[in-house]
């Protein structure tokens, strides 16, 4: 979800004012995914190396997920969305963890949108999550290390219950993964658009899909 800073600054607002349409992006986006019949929605909210923005932004973006989620919550439990997490999740200000937990509780049984919110998150940090697991299985005799193949690995990551995502999409025209999911993208589709995330619509989301299903994915073959 890039470009929040840069659309707010085009205003002559401050970033915060950006974030904050941002939030309202998201609401736009998995309503896209509900109408569209979209069974996971994978959205990057905070990486591991936001955390090296100005303090009061880091503030401003904690402050927002905590409000998102406590305003959203029961809208998307009425609409079958279903709350999960992604990332290095104990290291966020308790409150958040608590606000994320209860979210994910609300939201428990609902199956029609899975919903992935990736905070503290980083592509290389889970694949070291996931190595430190292995070695750990390795050591105890739960895993013989011959055993280890892409499918075993991919069992330790975070998104282990999840399949792959079909397709990416990255917003301000940006043509980089950023340290997003770097294991499970080998075969995804990539989308970009040149519109900042605040404008980002249900609209979007749906062109998105149709650009998609034209592609021919092949996966190494032929
Ligand atoms: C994305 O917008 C929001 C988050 C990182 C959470 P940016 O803050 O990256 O906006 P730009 O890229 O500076 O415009
Ligand atoms: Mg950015």
């Amino acid at each position: 979800m890039d470009g929040n800073g840069r659309w707010a600054k085009e205003r002559g607002w401050p970033r915060s004012r950006g974030h904050f349409e941002g939030a309202k992006a998201v609401r736009e986006c998995m309503q896209g995914c509900l109408d569209l019949g979209v069974e996971f929605l994978t959205l990057y909210a905070f990486s591991k190396d936001n955390w090296q923005r100005p303090k009061e932004e880091v503030e401003t973006l904690m402050g927002l997920l905590k409000r998102f989620l406590k305003e959203y919550t029961r809208e998307m439990k009425q609409h079958g969305v279903r709350v999960q997490a992604i990332g290095r999740l104990w290291e966020l200000p308790k409150d958040c963890q608590e606000q994320l937990q209860g979210a994910i509780r609300t939201t428990a049984h609902n199956t029609r949108l899975t919903t992935i919110l990736a905070i503290n998150y980083s592509g290389r940090g889970e694949i070291i999550d996931a190595i430190k697991q292995v070695l750990a299985d390795v050591e105890d005799g739960r895993l013989q290390k011959e055993q280890l193949d892409p499918e075993i690995f991919q069992r330790y990551l975070y998104t282990s219950r999840w399949p792959d995502p079909d397709l990416l999409i990255r917003t301000s025209g940006e043509m980089r993964v950023s340290d997003f999911l770097l294991w499970q993208v080998s075969y995804t589709e990539f989308f970009s658009l040149q519109k900042y995330w605040p404008d980002f619509t249900r609209e979007d989301m749906r062109l998105a899909v149709e650009a998609y299903m034209k592609r021919q994915r092949r996966y190494g073959g032929v």
